[in-house]
């Protein structure tokens, strides 16, 4: 069971975890070049309707090296803040490959984005009709709330009852009379259900309430059905992939026939982040302090919930591999252990209750899949530094794209 991903799929080419550690310290983000592009070329090639714009979205990973490569394989992407937008123009994206899908902005946010000549969804009426005043006769696209979400937390479910994005379809009406007054040009209805589905259908769905929302829009230039696409995070218990080949046709039908009453011009966006970059992503740490409090083994290493946060925020579960100090410790017994870092909260647990092959002090453990929301949602918390990024080229050899925080970025901020 253990090493089953990153064995089948040489994950570190041609270095290991150790030698990994040794140069660039510990812990340590370590990103795989081939499936990165792999799981690209899997969504360009999701729907076979030629208009279709897959936007990546940043957010899940936003390394400017990834972003380089990402952007080489065709995708455009999607963004949420401006500083999203402030990479991606430095990672080579234009203006017209952003898609600046907002929440809750001020006036000078829009008008950042507006000056780069980036378009923008808004998702309240009160946004639009702040964009109307301070563009009149704009473009805009509005993000929709279909009325079904899906996710694998509730936390992260983006439409629906309970959630604080889009708007919902009963106000369609008013977003025309907003329109109306500002002169605005509604180019685009977006919506995005939520984060992390293994089934298809329940997107397939999504997509026909938002194409039948859309029939309420004479000029729509394009329809964006959102991210959410899946990875399975338990690979050692062998959970299927999302099965894209069956899902992508039926797909297509869906948006061919839909496109051929509207108008064949128009075009469709999807919006994957995780499916991306998750499984291109692993990151290794430290143990440190092997002990037995109560019932349960603790394996305390330097993995703590500042380098990932998903176990933390949403009980998420991630596949463990360990990387022996020694091969002479390689023996071949497993014990049940919970692996945690070195933050002062309880909560600090990375993985609850594993049986792993039996773990010491010195060895190394890689997280997997961690590629997707890791760094970009890790943290100085407890003056923490954020590990430094590395890259396994498609060639074997390693490469740094993000050095490790130093004590100084601790103090870049303060007024001395
Ligand atoms: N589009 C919009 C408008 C979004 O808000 C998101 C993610 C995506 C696309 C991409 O979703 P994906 O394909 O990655 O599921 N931090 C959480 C996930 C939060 C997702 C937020 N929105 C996690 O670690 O699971």
């Amino acid at each position: 069971m253990d090493n089953y991903f990153t064995e089948k799929t040489n994950f570190y080419g041609n270095t290991t975890p150790q030698e990994l550690i040794e140069i660039y310290g510990s812990p340590l983000y370590v990103y795989n070049e081939s499936i990165l592009r792999q799981r690209c070329r899997e969504m360009t090639s999701l729907v076979s309707y030629p208009h279709v714009t897959v936007n990546y979205s940043s957010k899940a990973n936003s390394n400017l090296e990834l972003l380089k490569i990402i952007r080489e394989e065709g995708l455009h992407a999607d963004a949420i803040s401006p500083g999203e937008v402030y990479v991606l123009l430095k990672a080579g994206y234009k203006p017209n490959e952003i898609f600046y899908i907002s929440n809750n902005i001020s006036k000078d946010e829009m008008l950042y984005v507006i000056d780069q000549g980036i378009l923008m969804s808004v998702d309240s009426l009160a946004q639009l009709k702040q964009f109307g005043e301070i563009n009149p006769g704009g473009s805009v696209a509005v993000r929709l709330n279909p009325g079904i979400g899906v996710g694998h937390h509730k936390k992260v479910i983006t439409a629906g009852e309970e959630t604080k994005f889009g708007i919902n379809l009963e106000y369609i009406p008013q977003i025309k009379d907003i329109a109306k007054k500002y002169n605005l040009n509604i180019v685009g209805i977006n919506h995005h259900l939520g984060s992390l589905f293994m089934d298809g259908d329940i997107f397939i769905e999504g997509a026909k309430l938002l194409l039948s929302a859309a029939e309420q829009f004479s000029n729509l230039e394009f329809i964006d059905i959102g991210g959410g696409f899946g990875i399975p995070y338990r690979k050692q218990e062998g959970e299927p992939r999302l099965e894209l080949k069956e899902f992508g046709n039926k797909l297509t039908q869906v948006l061919k026939k839909w496109a051929n009453n509207y108008g064949n011009n128009i075009k469709f966006k999807i919006e994957p982040g995780r499916y991306i970059v998750a499984e291109c992503g692993v990151v290794l740490g430290t143990v440190h302090a092997k002990k037995q409090n109560n019932q349960t083994t603790y394996i305390g290493g330097d993995l703590g919930f500042n380098v990932l946060a998903r176990p933390m925020l949403y009980d998420s579960y991630h596949d463990i591999e360990v990387y022996k100090k020694s091969l002479s410790n390689n023996n071949e017994s497993y014990e049940k252990v919970t692996i945690v870092g070195n933050i002062c909260e309880s909560g600090d647990i990375i993985a609850k209750d594993r049986l792993l092959p039996t773990i010491e002090e010195g060895d190394i453990l890689g997280v997997m899949d961690a590629g997707a929301y890791g760094y970009s949602m890790s943290s100085n918390y407890n003056n923490r530094l954020r590990p430094a990024e590395v890259l396994i080229k498609s060639d074997g050899s390693h490469m740094l794209i993000r050095r490790r925080d130093t004590l100084d970025d601790l103090m870049r901020n303060f007024i001395i």
